[in-house]
C-alpha cells in the first residue's frame, strides 16, 4: 500500500496567515502541520509516500522534508497540483506513481491521536473497496457525513444544512486501485471541485465500503478555531479535549 497526503490548496479560511505561504506549513504547536500526517502513515506502517502540493510556497516542502530522513524514510515523492480543483483531482495526480497498489490517503490537516495500522491492516485484509474511519463531533455541518444501516455506511453527505447523524468522516479513506477510474468520472460539485465524497459514494453504492470509528483524538486544522484546537490538543495530548 502506497500513502499520500494532500497538502494543497490556498487555505483560504486561514487567511492572512495563508497569503504568503502554503496551510500545511503553518505550525501545530511545536512541528510544522505537515509533520502530522506523515507521522500518521509512518506509524501505520505505510512508508512510501507521496506528497501532493500546491499554491504558495509548494517549494518549501523540499526544504522542510528532503526526502524524509526524520522519519525514518528513504525518500519522499512530490507532485503538484495546479489551481484548487479538490481532494478527488489532487488524488487524481498520483495515478501515474500508484501503479497497481492501494493508497491510504490524508489529509494534510488532519491530526490524530492514535495509531491507524489496525485500521490499515484490516483494509489490506478486506482485498478490494474501500474502507473509511467515522469520528461522532458536535459540528457535523462542517463535514461529510455519514449515515449508517446496520453495520454499513448507507451515504455520505457532504456538509449538509441538516446532518442525518454526528458521524464526521475524517480526512483518512484507503482505496483500492479503482479509485483513479472513479476520479475521472467525476462532475464539478457546486464549489467547483471534485469531492472525495462523491468518491466514497461510488464504493457505498458498490457495496465494498466498509468503515471504522477512529479511537482517540481527531481534528482538521483548516479554519482558526479548528487550527487553536489542533495546537492545544498536541500540546496537552488531549487532556482538555471537549469532544
Ligand atoms: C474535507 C472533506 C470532508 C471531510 C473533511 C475532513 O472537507 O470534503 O468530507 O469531512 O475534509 O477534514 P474540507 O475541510 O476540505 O472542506
Amino acid at each position: 500500500m502506497k500513502g499520500v497526503i494532500l497538502a494543497g490548496g490556498l487555505g483560504t479560511r486561514l487567511f492572512p496567515l495563508t497569503k504568503i505561504t502554503n496551510k500545511h506549513l503553518l505550525p501545530i504547536y511545536d512541528r510544522p502541520m505537515i509533520y502530522y500526517p506523515i507521522e500518521c502513515l509512518v506509524n501505520a506502517g505505510v512508508d512510501d509516500i507521496m506528497v501532493v502540493t500546491g499554491g504558495r510556497k509548494s517549494g518549501d516542502f523540499l526544504s522542510l522534508l528532503g526526502n524524509g530522513s526524520e522519519f525514518g524514510l528513504k525518500h519522499l515523492n512530490y507532485t503538484y497540483q495546479e489551481g484548487e480543483g479538490g481532494i478527488a483531482e489532487a488524488l487524481g495526480l498520483a495515478e501515474h506513481w500508484a501503479g497497481d497498489d492501494d493508497i491510504c490517503v490524508v489529509l494534510g490537516d488532519n491530526i490524530i491521536e492514535k495509531n491507524i495500522k489496525a485500521a490499515v491492516e484490516d483494509f489490506r485484509a478486506q482485498g478490494k473497496g474501500a474502507k473509511i474511519m467515522l469520528k461522532k463531533v458536535h459540528d457535523p455541518e462542517r463535514f461529510g457525513v455519514a449515515s449508517l444501516d446496520g453495520d454499513k455506511v448507507s451515504k455520505i453527505v457532504e456538509k449538509p444544512k441538516q446532518p442525518e447523524s454526528d458521524l464526521a468522516v475524517i480526512g483518512i479513506y484507503m482505496y483500492d486501485n479503482r479509485v483513479f477510474d472513479i476520479i475521472k468520472t467525476l462532475e464539478p460539485s457546486n464549489r467547483g471541485e471534485l469531492e472525495i465524497t462523491d468518491v466514497n459514494n461510488w464504493y457505498i453504492q458498490d457495496g465494498t465500503m466498509t468503515y471504522e470509528v477512529l479511537e482517540g483524538w481527531w481534528t482538521d486544522a483548516g479554519t482558526f478555531p479548528s487550527l487553536h484546537k489542533a495546537a492545544n490538543l498536541v500540546a496537552d495530548g488531549g487532556a482538555n479535549n471537549l469532544d
